[in-house]
C-alpha cells in the first residue's frame, strides 16, 4: 500500500528553546526565512505524501495559520504587484491537504502518535519529528519509503552518533541485512552511554505499519514517565520485522540551540541571494 499520510507531532512545549518558545511554537522558528516545519512538509511532499496530520496543542495556532490561506495578505500583495511573493504565499497553503488534531496532555511521543489513530486509519504512514532537519540529495523520507516498498514492514531512520551524545536518542540493536539497512532486534530509549546497544541512533523519521497503534495502546509510561514510541516499536519488533535505514544526508538537530545555529549558517550559505555577502561577513569575524 502506498504511503500517503504523514503524522507530524507538534504539541511539545519547546522547553529547550525558552524563552522564544513561550509564545511562539518551536516549529515556527525560522531557518533563514522559512519555518522549520515547512522544511519537513516540503520533504514529505517530495517523498509522495498527500495528506499531512499535525498533532498540535495549546499555543500552536500559528502553525495552522501558516498553512492556511491569508486573504488579506494576498490582496495586499496583489494590489502592490508583488507577484513573486504572492505566489510564494499561495504555494504554502496549496502544498498538500492538512488535518489537525490535539494532544490534550503532554504524555509523550508515543501518545502523540496514538492521537492520530483515527485520522490515519488502517494504512502504513510516515512520521516526521520537526526538530530533525535533513538536508539530502534524495529526500530522507523518500529513501525510507524505498526500503518500505521492498520489505513491507516498519522502517526507522538511523544515524551513527558519538558515544557522548548517544543518551539523547532511541538506540537500536540490529543485524545488517544490506548496505545501510539493519533488521532491528531490540531498542532502548535514551540509554546511558555504557548501556547503549550500538552507536545507531534513531532520527526523527519513521515509516510505521498501522499495527503500531495496538502496541501504543498497550505501552506503559517509560523513560521520563512518558509513553515512548521507542517502547512500542521495540515490542512490535518481537513479533514483526522492523528495519532501520542509515539514510544519506546531513541532519541538524534544530530543536537544540547549537544545532539550530549550525542549520541556519549552512542553509544561508546555500542561498544565491545571500551567500556571497554572508560568506564575506563570516570571513571577517575575528574567530
Ligand atoms: C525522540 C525519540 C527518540 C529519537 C529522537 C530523534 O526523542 O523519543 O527515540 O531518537 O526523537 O530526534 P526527543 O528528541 O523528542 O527527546
Amino acid at each position: 500500500m502506498k504511503i500517503r499520510k504523514a503524522v507530524f507531532p507538534a504539541a511539545g512545549l519547546g522547553t529547550r528553546f525558552l524563552p522564544v518558545t513561550k509564545a511562539i511554537p518551536k516549529e515556527m522558528l525560522p531557518l533563514v526565512d522559512k519555518p522549520l516545519i515547512q522544511y519537513c512538509v516540503e520533504e514529505a511532499i517530495a517523498s509522495g505524501i498527500e495528506d499531512i496530520i499535525i498533532i498540535t496543542g495549546r499555543g500552536k495556532t500559528a502553525i495552522e495559520d501558516h498553512f492556511d490561506t491569508s486573504k488579506e495578505l494576498e490582496f495586499l500583495l496583489e494590489e502592490k504587484g508583488k507577484r513573486d511573493l504572492l505566489k510564494m504565499v499561495r504555494d504554502i497553503s496549496n502544498l498538500v491537504k492538512f488535518s489537525y488534531t490535539r494532544q490534550k496532555e503532554a504524555l509523550g511521543l508515543g501518545h502523540a502518535i496514538l492521537c492520530a489513530k483515527d485520522l490515519v486509519g488502517n494504512e502504513p504512514f510516515a512520521v516526521f519529528l520537526g526538530d530533525d532537519i535533513i538536508d539530502s540529495e534524495v529526500p530522507a523520507m523518500k529513501q525510507m519509503i524505498e526500503v518500505y516498498k521492498k520489505y513491507r514492514h516498519t522502517v526507522l531512520a538511523v544515524q551513527r552518533v558519538p558515544k557522548e551524545s548517544i543518551s539523547n536518542y532511541g538506540v537500536i540493536k540490529g543485524e545488517q541485512v544490506e548496505d545501510r539497512i539493519f533488521k532491528v532486534s531490540d531498542m532502548v530509549e535514551k540509554p546511558r552511554a555504557e548501556d547503549a546497544p550500538s552507536d545507531l541512533a534513531v532520527i526523527g523519521r519513521y515509516v510505521l505499519t498501522p499495527d503500531i497503534f495496538d502496541y501504543l495502546e498497550n505501552t506503559r509510561p517509560g523513560k521520563l514517565g512518558e509513553i515512548q514510541l521507542t517502547d512500542a516499536i521495540k515490542n512490535m519488533a518481537l513479533r514483526h520485522p522492523v528495519y532501520a535505514l542509515e539514510f544519506e544526508g546531513d541532519r541538524y538537530d534544530a530543536g537544540d540551540k547549537l544545532g539550530f545555529l549550525k542549520a541556519n549558517v549552512s542553509f544561508a550559505m546555500k542561498r544565491d541571494d545571500l551567500k556571497e555577502e554572508f560568506i564575506e561577513f563570516l570571513k571577517g569575524l575575528k574567530l
